[in-house]
Order: structure tokens, then sequence, then C-alpha cells
């Protein structure tokens, strides 16, 4: 029960990883608010109903930001943490860096970098009237290393520019945050897991496992305990750093 009491809302608790966030959280005694543009519903979480709630909101909206704080800090007396784990993209998302127009650069930066940046910063204004807080950003080893381009070679996947340029840019923000608030009892890190199993083509899993020490892609649930440690007490003074979750992926 590390999280005993704790309120802690989780934009994009309605995803791959989020959901697992969200059972993580409840299965340690915490209140989890789950802030996503979709809908879920809670018969879908195999955990106890009275310790999650839904607000639909989009993180990239300032008013429905300040909306998600003003009725979990109503509803609950206080926010003890953030998680950002939204994964935001336009329709073009995704392309060979040759094919990337400014545009689409342009708008999944703002919406996915943008989106991290508004909810920390209408975050730590209630944090510092609150006098405490913790944030745990979601960034990824390809915010760490270079892209590893052979992996993909022969599917259709491949690495965006703007996702490494993205999650390089919130581990980086994560360290600025966390400095700006010096004094302020408010703490900021973030994790960079490795790439999680979803049914991706064999042929890149086995490359991928070849990169790591012992599994390869992880599971959705492999995030948990890191993300739990962050979000207790037992971390109380780990501040500005980016945990990495990758199998030694990025070694
Ligand atoms: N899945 C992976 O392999 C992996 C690996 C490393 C890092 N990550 C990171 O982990 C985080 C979660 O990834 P995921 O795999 O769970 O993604 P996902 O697409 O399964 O879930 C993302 C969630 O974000 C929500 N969302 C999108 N735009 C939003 C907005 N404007 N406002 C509020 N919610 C919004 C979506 O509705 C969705 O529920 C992302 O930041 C991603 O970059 C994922």
């Amino acid at each position: 029960m590390l999280l005993k009491d704790k309120v802690i809302v989780i934009i994009g608790g309605a995803g791959l990883l989020g959901r697992e966030f969200v059972s993580a959280v409840v299965n340690n005694g915490g209140v989890a608010i789950i802030a996503d543009l979709k809908e879920v519903s809670f018969q879908e979480f195999d955990i106890n109903h009275k310790q999650v709630k839904f607000v639909k909101t989009d993180f990239t909206r300032l008013e429905q930001i300040e909306n998600l704080i003003n009725i979990v800090s109503k509803e609950y007396g206080r926010i003890d943490c953030l998680v950002n784990s939204a994964y935001p993209r336009n329709q073009n998302y995704g392309r060979d860096f040759l094919e990337v127009t400014f545009e689409d650069f342009c708008e999944n930066a703002c919406l996915h970098l943008g989106g991290y940046f508004l909810s920390c910063q209408c975050f730590i204004k209630f944090f510092i009237n609150q006098g405490y807080g913790n944030i745990v950003n979601i960034a990824s080893i390809y915010g760490v290393v270079a892209p590893r381009f052979d992996l993909y070679t022969g599917t259709t996947m491949t690495m965006p520019i703007e996702y490494a340029v993205i999650k390089s840019g919130i581990i980086h923000m994560t360290k600025y945050l966390a400095k700006y608030l010096k004094g302020k009892n408010i703490r900021v890190n973030c994790i960079s897991p490795g790439g999680i199993l979803d049914k991706q083509p064999e042929k890149f899993l086995k490359r991928y496992r070849d990169y790591c020490l012992n599994k390869g892609m992880l599971s959705k649930s492999d995030i948990n305990g890191t993300l739990v440690f962050l979000l207790s007490d037992m971390s109380e003074f780990i501040n500005g750093q980016n945990i990495i979750v990758d199998d030694g992926f990025t070694l």
C-alpha cells in the first residue's frame, strides 16, 4: 500500500500503459483519476471502482485541464501526483523523415510536447498553492538514444522524427522544471520505457530482442513498479531524473 490515499491524476489513463498505471495506483491504495479524451467504463478495470474516477479531458486545452484540477481538488480536497501518459498524434503521424511536412511536424510537436508543457504548467500552479506535488512524465528510450532504424527494415513501422524530438524535449523539460521548483516541495521526474509488446511483427521483435539483455520488448505492466516507486514517498529525494526501464536496450 505504497500509495495509500494518494490522489493521482493519470492523463492518458485510458491508453495501453495508462490502464496499467490506473490499476497499479489503485492496487497500491491510491485513488486514480483517469483524464483522457477517450471515455472508459470502470467495468473494464478489474479494480476497486470506489478508488477510480474518469474526467474527460483534452490535455492540449487550457480550460479543460483547469476544469480537471477544479473537479478533482474539490472532490478529494487535494491532488498528490500527476502522471503524464498521453500520446496524441495527428493523422499523418508515423511517416518517414523525408515525408514529414513542416505543418505535420509542428502539429505533432505542439500536441504532444505542448500538451505535456501545458499540463505541467497548470498542475504546478496548483501544486505551488497547495504546498507540495509530484509529477511523473512518461518519455521514451527514443528521447535518450538515436533510433535503431535497422529494427524497422521490411516492416511498415519507423521511428518518427517528431517522437525523438518530443521525447528528448520531455526529458529535458523534466529537469528544467525540477530545478525551477527549487524550495517548493514539488518533484518532477520521468520514466523512459523501452518498447512495449503490442502485436508487433515477429521479425521486428527478434531483432529488438538482440539489443536487449534478457526479455526484449516489455509487457505493458513492466513499467508499473517504477511508476509506483516514483509516486511513493520512498523516492522522496529523487528529483529531476529520467529512469530508463528497457531491459538494457539503450546500453
Ligand atoms: N507503447 C510503447 O511502446 C511506449 C514506449 C515508450 C513510451 N511510451 C509512451 O507512453 C505513453 C503512453 O503510451 P501508450 O502506448 O499507452 O499510448 P496509447 O495510444 O495506447 O494511449 C495514449 C492515450 O492518450 C490519450 N490521448 C491522446 N491525446 C490526448 C489528449 N489530447 N488529451 C488527453 N488524452 C489524450 C488517448 O486517448 C489514449 O488513451 C506515451 O507518452 C508514449 O509515448 C509508449
